[in-house]
């Protein structure tokens, strides 16, 4: 792979953390291949300026991960969604514990759809190798006709998905009442394009319309704060890590008030309500 270039940001200083022993957050050029693997299709994946292209054609999507997993922090990139009829597309950007059974994972899935319909960001959230969480939300602008921040916010209190600094969803830490929160496991950051028109756009109604391949998405601004795994012992469980200060514990009340925008206006599936599904709701949805 050629040599990509972005923005790397290291949670603690870890040489000076002995020395310091203070929460020290720096950042620094770095290449995207430094931290960031092709994990699937290397012919599919390109370099133009400081952005990665990915392809979805016939013959593949692809896909690259970080090398290093993290434990707790906050994880975002600037991605730009495959234009035009994108439906039976799925980008996705997320973060994994890569352990099978008990696997944890923090999920943004972009569901493509025909052209002018509205593009649906599907979140879920595995945790000790249970998901089922599923909550889609309609986004209320185009995500193909420029780059949007999407962030994963991961405290030992909440982890919170944001779309251009909105949190479209918040789950909380609510282990007082016997409900599971990841917190045991560094997950790694992945991301892919890929096919799955058996379900993504209209339940699998619509199938991807080769004649408009490839498809592509564009992915910059890579920005990691968090705690390395491998790496200080003591990171993890820092209470001084900025992502753990009082800001971060809960949504302030302008997030509060855009995270209740989101739901009442863009929110078009949420598991908690779903009956059918769930005869008896979930204990994290009360
Ligand atoms: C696609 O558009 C349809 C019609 O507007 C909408 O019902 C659906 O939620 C959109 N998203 C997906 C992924 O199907």
């Amino acid at each position: 792979m050629a040599v990509f270039y972005s923005w790397r940001h290291v949670g603690l200083c870890t040489l000076l953390w002995a020395v310091v022993s203070a929460v020290c957050v720096w950042g620094r050029p770095a290449a995207f291949g430094q931290d960031f693997r092709v994990t699937w299709s290397n012919s599919h994946l390109k370099q133009i300026g400081t952005t990665i292209q990915l392809t979805l054609d016939r013959d593949s999507g692809c896909g690259f991960a970080s090398y290093k997993k993290y434990l707790f922090g906050r994880i975002s990139m600037k991605i730009k969604l495959v234009a035009g009829d994108s439906a039976g597309t799925v980008t996705a950007f997320y973060m994994n514990s890569d352990t099978d059974s008990v696997r944890d994972e923090l999920d943004f899935e972009f569901l493509g759809n025909r052209t002018g319909q509205p593009y649906t960001v599907q979140t879920n959230i595995y945790i000790h190798g249970q998901g089922n969480r599923e909550q889609r939300v309609n986004l209320w602008f185009d995500p193909s006709a420029d780059f949007h921040t999407y962030t994963i916010l991961w405290t030992h209190r909440q982890i919170v998905f944001k779309v251009d600094n909105v949190p479209i969803r918040v789950y909380k830490n609510n282990e007082a009442r016997g409900i599971p929160y990841p917190k045991m496991q560094a997950m790694g950051v992945f991301s892919t394009l890929w096919e799955a028109d058996n379900w993504a756009t209209r339940g699998g109604l619509e199938k991807i319309d080769w004649s408009k391949a490839p498809f592509y998405a564009y992915y910059k601004d890579f920005d990691i704060e968090g705690c390395p795994v491998p790496g200080p012992a003591n990171c993890p469980s820092n209470p001084r890590n900025w992502w753990e200060g009082p800001a971060y514990q809960s949504l302030n009340a302008m997030e509060a008030r855009m995270y209740r925008w989101v739901r009442v206006n863009h929110m078009i599936y949420d598991y908690c309500q779903d009956r059918p599904r769930f005869p008896v709701t979930p204990p994290e949805c009360h």
